[in-house]
């Protein structure tokens, strides 16, 4: 979030966004607005922000030039992310996508929702693979899209900041391992198709 924030950003989130996220941008010293996405009281959880809750806001203020959203939510919930990605795009704000709770969807691109990474429009995407993806804890990891205007030395500059200078080597290895086993190993993959097709069956 200090990478995206500073005194020059204004910064559109979530009003139900994680801690960090308010304490990173508090930090860079950006200006925060929040926008507070349905609740559904059926079930009792926030649905995921909308494309048209995001569009109200930045149509206006057009001092709005960071977007940050959750997706999906702790409760599964997946954003329209292309939507939302398409229309920053158009009018040149940059999007964070906090997926901390989307680290399988990699694993299985055609049984999940997308999860912003490689998507134009979209700039960053975090993700904590030690939420369901079987990485030791603190194995969050950062994914810097290719068409963002940031390059990857300013984000390693910025990370230099705010992270140790002796990183865990078993974190390190867990995250490598919990990439390759996932994308390589056969069992893994079927386990994580298994998995998802039983979910839906579920539901359905
Ligand atoms: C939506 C969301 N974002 C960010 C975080 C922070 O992730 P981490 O604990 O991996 O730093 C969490 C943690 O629960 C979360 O639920």
């Amino acid at each position: 979030m200090r990478f995206f924030g500073g005194k020059e950003c204004h910064a559109l989130i979530q009003r139900n966004s994680h801690r960090s996220i308010v304490h990173g941008l508090r930090i860079s010293g950006a200006r925060i607005s929040t926008v507070k996405p349905a609740f559904n009281s059926d079930f009792t959880v926030f649905e995921p922000i909308t494309l048209r809750d995001i569009q109200e806001r930045c149509d206006h203020d057009h001092t709005i030039n960071l977007v940050v959203i959750t997706s999906p939510t702790y409760e599964g919930l997946a954003a329209d992310i292309h939507g939302i990605a398409q229309y920053c795009l158009v009018k040149g704000i940059k999007l964070v996508v906090d997926g901390a709770h989307s680290s399988v969807f990699p694993f299985a691109p055609e049984l999940y929702p997308p999860s912003g990474i490689g998507m134009e429009g979209v700039d960053l995407v975090v993700q904590s693979l030690h939420k369901g993806a079987g990485s030791l804890t603190q194995a969050s990891i950062v994914h810097l899209n290719k068409t963002s205007k940031k390059s990857a030395k300013m984000l390693e500059n910025a990370l230099y900041v705010s992270t140790t200078t002796s990183p865990s080597s078993l974190i390190l290895l867990s995250i490598e391992e919990t990439i390759q086993s996932n994308f390589k190993d056969e069992v893994a993959k079927k386990r994580i198709h298994d998995t998802v097709k039983r979910a839906k069956e579920l539901r359905e």
